[in-house]
């Protein structure tokens, strides 16, 4: 459905800063290669706490984050051949979550039906997935770039103590160049085109382009030159891509942890006009200097902005705030409606 690019106002409903997630997709939750053989690590998916670990033969497993013993986390036992061994009294897991050992058990005697929840995970563009939801998994987002060989990939993890929806108005909402002027950001943008359907939102805007990044990047000849061009931005529940026509392309995947904590995981793509040769040796020192001279710079301010969000928002929750992005607006619908049709589905 097309909707209109006018800038109006509307009010915030504030339930958007309660709402939950739907868990029926795949949600990245770490890089793989934090990850190595025989070791566990803990994360969170919208407050279920997940053990995973990679087995003796590198094989990932998910389970959920409590013993059936006794409930103790599961993340603080050891990885013993394809099982997972609780740190309290030993009982052996596998990858199912089946109990298949407890060592003092005598022998001959039954094991109990203990049963920790398994979870579908897998790994992918050097991320691991798990899927936390009840219904059949979807696809995972593709990313073609990330084989091609002439783009740079550079990879960014970010960390907001905010509400995920914060996060996601953020990453759609080109009208925040204000916040990055200093950086040589964008400038004048004009939201051209907005489209949503019951997954997604794409918004188009017209954004304008100066001064040494531009310049790095390929879109102007001189620093001085303003350049003009169409950035679409998709977010396609509950993850995002952005394109600038073949010049740059990100891909951010977004975990929501809980009530006010998000990551994200983010892959930037360059075009680069190097020659291929070169592009491989100088690839590990561009991703640093690109990583630390620019996006980790345009980060921590947007970080430092979603979280200030978020405390006045904590500290007076009935307060009404005006939005005029009808982006937003539809973002906030997608948030709400994905949401709710898990909520009836389950
Ligand atoms: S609590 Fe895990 S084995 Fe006892
Ligand atoms: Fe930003």
């Amino acid at each position: 459905m097309e909707l209109a690019t006018t800038l109006k106002s509307e009010t915030i409903q504030n339930n958007i800063r309660e709402v939950g997630i739907n868990p029926n997709y795949w949600y990245p939750v770490a890089w793989a290669s934090q990850l190595k053989i025989g070791k566990i690590i803990p994360v969170m998916i919208w407050h279920l706490a997940i053990a995973v670990y990679r087995d003796a033969q590198a094989r990932l497993h998910a389970l959920e984050d409590a013993c059936p013993h006794k409930g103790v986390a599961l993340h603080k036992g050891k990885v013993q051949d394809c099982n997972l061994a609780c740190g309290y009294h030993g009982w052996e897991f596998n990858g199912n979550g089946e109990c298949v050992s407890i060592p003092y058990l005598p022998e001959g005697q039954k094991l109990p039906h203990a049963q920790a929840r398994s979870f579908p995970v897998q790994e992918k563009y050097g991320l691991i997935w798990i899927f936390p939801g009840n219904a059949v998994a979807p696809e995972l987002p593709l990313i073609p770039e990330f084989d091609e060989p002439d783009w740079l990939m550079v990879p960014v993890t970010a960390h907001f103590q905010a509400h995920f929806s914060m996060c996601n108005e953020n990453t759609l909402d080109v009208f925040h160049g204000f916040l990055h002027q200093k950086l040589q950001g964008w400038f004048d943008p004009i939201l051209i085109n907005l489209q949503e359907t019951p997954s997604s939102v794409c918004a188009e805007y017209k954004v304008s382009y100066k001064g040494r990044l531009a310049k790095f990047l390929g879109l102007s000849e001189h620093a001085d030159q303003v350049t003009t061009l169409p950035v679409s931005i998709k977010y396609r529940y509950p993850h995002f891509y952005t394109s600038l026509q073949g010049i740059s392309s990100l891909y951010l995947m977004r975990l929501p942890v809980g009530q006010v904590e998000t990551r994200s995981f983010a892959f930037f793509f360059f075009k680069v006009r190097f020659p291929k040769w070169i592009l491989t040796q100088l690839k590990p020192l561009m991703q640093i200097v690109i990583q630390r001279l620019f996006l980790l710079k345009f980060l921590a301010q947007d970080i430092e902005m979603v979280e200030s969000e978020q405390r006045n928002y904590l500290a007076n929750p009935h307060r009404r705030y005006v939005e005029i992005n009808p982006a937003i607006i539809a973002a906030q619908r997608l948030i709400v409606r994905q949401y709710k049709e898990f909520i009836q589905s389950s």
